[in-house]
């Protein structure tokens, strides 16, 4: 039977064929060496983000938060929360009374398609839509409202709640909104549509889910999303961050690394296969997002399953060819599936999945999928806890909880508990927790709100 912690291996009747897989997939299998590589590789990339003048391009982008203070418990008031970042639209109320929550509504959307990649002010007038139904249904419309806006895409930011989208990532690509200011444009909606609302903070998903998860665990510093796409935030001392320039006050503030970009300039090259060129290939931004692309959960699915077109047209893999040519075909929750089934030492569901998709599966091609699922995920499980090791190390804390909201991390199965090995060996000195922020990306916003007023009374 298979576990999580191990490395996939691959056992098959026929000898032959299972060392020319293996084999094949070799470049799939990060050496220690090559992990090293990748750990060095990001603290250049991090200083050089952090740098006033760096010598190149870093692609990291470390954008200061402004948020310098963390939830304190006293925190009371009603507040509304958008996250925004994948399919669904979340509109959320919460009310605090002395840093509890004492009453909480969340209500989903679905952002359709032609509004994910349709012009900029439709896609902004469908979230003022959303807060109309939202606050009128649940007799909110009456009340003037502080609203926390979680927007998961690149932004510079020059306050709290100024957020300029560097680019679009994921499944959206508006036109008219890059280099634009997203908390302007949400006002503006607001405005048309005559609301009682106003955005008071702007603020990244990790952000959200590290404020969140402050709110449950003191010792939180890290925040990060491992769902359709990857990126982390920490607490960050200021006088690290060279680039920050003019006065401040602030001893400490959440850095958003964007580590979903990390690669894109090449630095990364050295562990880049086919597989993910042929991803990133038929993504909707081509050469860019190049960590992300690597494990995130919109690409998880693919890159399995271009890796099992690849063995069919070598003659080690079943077909059609055409199944397997579709982009979609096989999810990242099937991936999550077929891992479960390796640890239970079954195949049954595999073979059934992989048949229900089209493919003329036998019991040897479920368990070559298992491999190549196994191999992918514990790859990018890797490529996760070479930052977070590094952050772990940088802060320097006695103990760290580490607040992580998003469905790969949710439902994969191998995620938590391979990430708790690694992690102890990139950082063994130091003690931290891994736990679940569900919409933490969310809640944190109205928190993020909260933390908003409390700095503005403090001026
Ligand atoms: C975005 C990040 C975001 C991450 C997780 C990436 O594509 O660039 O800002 O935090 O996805 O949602």
């Amino acid at each position: 039977m298979a576990s999580p912690l191990d490395l996939p291996t691959l056992s098959l009747g026929d000898k032959v064929k299972e060392r020319r897989i293996q084999e094949r997939l070799a470049s799939l299998c990060l050496s220690p060496e090559r992990v090293q590589k990748v750990r060095d590789v990001f603290l250049e990339e991090m200083e050089l983000g952090l740098a006033s003048a760096p010598t190149k391009k870093s692609s990291l982008q470390m954008e200061n938060t402004f948020i310098p203070e963390l939830p304190d418990g006293s925190e009371n008031g009603e507040y509304l929360a958008l996250d925004l970042g994948g399919t669904n639209f979340r509109v959320i109320y919460i009310k605090y009374q002395d840093g509890s929550v004492v009453e909480e509504f969340v209500d989903y959307y679905h952002v359709e398609e032609p509004i994910r990649l349709g012009p900029g002010e439709v896609l902004f007038d469908f979230l003022a839509d959303c807060i109309a139904d939202f606050t009128k249904r649940r007799n909110l419309d009456t009340k003037q409202l502080p609203l926390g806006f979680t927007f998961s895409f690149p932004m510079t930011q020059k306050s709290l709640d100024v957020g300029i989208l560097v680019s679009w990532t994921k499944s959206f690509n508006c036109p008219g909104v890059v280099g634009e200011d997203a908390v302007q444009m949400l006002s503006e909606a607001i405005n048309r549509k005559g609301l009682k609302v106003e955005v008071v903070a702007v603020l990244n998903d990790t952000t959200g889910t590290l404020v969140q998860g402050a709110f449950l665990d003191r010792r939180c510093a890290i925040g990060m999303i491992l769902g359709t796409g990857s990126n982390g935030c920490y607490i960050e001392h200021v006088e690290r961050i060279e680039k920050w320039k003019g006065e401040h006050k602030e001893k400490e503030v959440i850095i958003d690394i964007e580590w979903g970009a990390f690669g894109d300039n090449g630095v990364l090259d050295f562990i880049k296969t086919e597989w993910d060129r042929a991803v990133d290939q038929e993504s909707l931004l081509v050469n860019s997002f190049t960590y992300e692309k690597y494990f995130g959960g919109k690409y998880l699915g693919d890159l399995v399953r271009h890796v099992l077109l690849t063995l069919t047209k070598e003659g080690l893999y079943c077909g059609p060819a055409s199944v397997l040519s579709k982009q979609g075909t096989l999810t990242t929750s099937l991936v999550s599936r077929m891992e479960k089934e390796a640890f239970e030492g079954k195949t049954t569901e595999t073979l059934e999945a992989l048949q229900k998709i089209g493919l003329n599966a036998s019991e040897e091609h479920a368990a070559i999928a298992q491999y190549v699922a196994g191999l992918l995920s514990y790859r990018g499980i890797q490529l996760v806890c070479v930052p977070t090791g590094e952050l772990l190390k940088r802060m320097s804390k006695n103990h760290c909880a580490i607040a992580i909201d998003g469905s790969l991390y949710e439902h994969h199965p191998r995620f938590k508990v391979l990430m708790e090995k690694l992690l102890k060996d990139f950082a063994p000195s130091y003690g931290f927790n891994l736990f679940l922020a569900r919409d933490g990306s969310g809640k944190g916003a109205a928190l993020a709100a909260a933390i908003a007023e409390r700095l503005q009374r403090q001026t």
